[in-house]
């Protein structure tokens, strides 16, 4: 085990960002649970511990307490919100107890910069969501920032390294806060920057080694990032236990089943499944034009697909998946969150209990630009690693209104084009999506002499950070009019290119 930061995990939403934020940092930690005792975390070689936030309050009946000899570790610690007033319960301070919570943004002034602020400006601008406060710092510390709120904002016991902080330094919100959780780990932890994405692979590979041990792992490809990082993760530690399963569904894009037979079976000798079940899907859709019911329908189809071929392969313990922490926060949010829907369809509903499938999900604790980081480490080409999100019911909910073979086919023929000159161009790779959308219509056109009634296919392109929101892309309007023409020249079906200059909201990204 390399040299650990322990973060006590006190049921904060933001824990693992903490993780991901001393991942950043190059140094390895490990989350662990609140009662962890300061014995086991000894035997880690932990070299500094973080407590985390958490929801609860440190008056409440049932609040989380860690164990109070951690403070006699020798080690340095950082109290985070919460963790900042448990330092103050045990270690004697006092703590007051709030009838509101301070949340949202203040200004922290450095009175000391110290070890922890060192070459940071004075002034910050810092998120804060806490309900009660310090209100006297326990013995040995003193204060080394202030916010309007609160004179004990940053408290520091130099002696002990013990450092409490009432914001939250691992939000995107708080300024610079990244720099303020590596002075902690380098300055005041000592810590070496040494924990890299290939450390990362080679810890993950014996985890999941040490977990599945004999039993065969199924895994539903879809070939996009997630699930094939996770493929190529669980291939390099288990090999030939691990069966993927490739659904093809006759909504995929032109070419998009080759490269995933191609990469996972030709390159990656990985043992693929490719069920074509292209026509019971088509059949299925037949006279269905309302997009809801299509994709129950598509939702419904795939799961009975997938659990068949499971049968067909025999007996299997784990059914891997390629979940990421947002998926993870995502599936519980509330509301009507579209990303919380969209794992709905991923995570083959209700399969593992009904299989008595135990779940592995070894990207879980990761973000999506650490997945990426994984991939391409594991040689998974940039085709996959960069790919554009492509939502689960496909080409279906492309296709507006009732679903043929050839409308998929004219469809298919269409963003071919388009995904080429947009890689042609770079622009691929530069903007969150770019595809094709077929539209029920008809409209006249002239080739020639001769008047050209046919289909007009939409092109959709657009800009986003987490597809919560997006806007239209102002692609270059000779490049627009190079798609547009090679579309009508080439794409017999279609007689008129149109361009989304939508944004979401009040539009979605996709048109079903
Ligand atoms: P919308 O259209 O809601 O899409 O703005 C937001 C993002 O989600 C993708 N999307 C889906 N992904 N299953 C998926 O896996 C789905 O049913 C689904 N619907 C939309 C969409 O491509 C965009 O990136």
């Amino acid at each position: 085990m390399p040299q650990t930061i322990a973060v006590l995990d006190f049921g904060s939403q933001y824990t693992q960002v903490i993780a991901r934020r001393i991942r950043e940092c190059q140094v390895y930690s490990k989350i662990y649970h609140y009662t962890t005792s300061a014995e086991e975390l000894k035997k880690d070689d932990v070299i500094g511990i973080i407590l985390s936030g958490g929801p609860s309050s440190v008056f409440a009946k049932n609040a989380p307490i860690p164990d109070a000899k951690l403070f006699e570790l020798g080690v340095p610690v950082l109290g985070i919100c919460y963790g900042i007033q448990l330092m103050g319960r045990l270690l004697g301070g006092e703590v007051a107890k709030s009838t509101h919570r301070e949340y949202g943004n203040g200004t922290l002034a450095i009175a000391k910069p110290g070890r922890l602020f060192a070459k940071l400006p004075r002034k910050l601008r810092v998120w804060n969501s806490h309900g009660d406060k310090l209100t006297a710092m326990p013995p040995g510390f003193t204060a080394i920032g202030t916010t309007d709120n609160s004179p004990f904002a940053v408290i520091e016991d130099r002696k002990r390294n013990f450092y409490g902080i009432q914001f939250h330094p691992e939000v995107f919100h708080t300024e610079r806060g990244v720099e303020v959780i590596r002075n902690f780990l380098l300055n005041v932890c000592g810590a070496q920057q040494d924990w890299t994405t290939k450390d990362y692979i080679k810890h993950a590979v014996a985890d999941i080694k040490a977990r599945v041990g004999k039993s065969r792992v199924i895994l539903g490809l879809s070939g996009g990032v997630d699930s094939s990082v996770a493929a190529a993760l669980i291939h390099k530690a288990i090999g030939k236990q691990l069966t993927c399963v490739f659904v093809d569904n006759g909504l995929l894009r032109a070419g998009e089943r080759e490269a995933v037979e191609k990469l996972y079976g030709d390159h990656f000798h990985i043992d693929l499944r490719v069920v074509d079940a292209s026509k019971l899907f088509l059949r299925r859709m037949k006279g269905v034009d309302e997009p809801e019911q299509k994709r129950k329908i598509i939702g419904r189809t795939f799961v009975e697909v997938f659990e068949q071929s499971l049968k067909s392969i025999g007996h299997a313990d784990y059914l891997a998946q390629g979940t990421l922490y947002p998926d993870v926060i995502e599936s519980v949010a509330i509301g009507n969150n579209p990303a919380a829907l969209i794992k709905s369809h991923h995570n083959v509903g209700g399969l593992p209990e009904r299989m008595k499938l135990k779940l592995l999900e070894p990207l879980r604790e990761l973000f999506k630009d650490e997945v990426r980081a994984v991939g391409a480490a594991l040689g998974l080409p940039r085709e996959v690693v960069w790919r554009q999100p492509f939502p689960g019911p496909g080409l279906g909910v492309r296709v507006l209104g009732e679903i043929t073979k050839e409308k998929l086919e004219v469809l298919r023929q269409a963003d071919s084009i388009l995904v080429e000159e947009m890689k042609k161009t770079g622009w691929y790779w530069k903007v969150w999506q770019s595809f094709c959308v077929f539209l029920p219509v008809k409209s006249v056109g002239v080739i020639g002499d001769e008047r050209n009634y046919s289909w007009v296919i939409a092109v959709r392109v657009v800009e986003s950070i987490d597809a919560m929101t997006a806007d239209w892309t102002r692609l270059p309007y000779d490049l627009i009019q190079h798609i547009s023409n090679r579309i009508t020249n080439e794409v017999q079906a279609v007689s008129r290119v149109v361009y989304d200059v939508s944004s979401k909201p009040p539009a979605t990204i996709e048109w079903e």
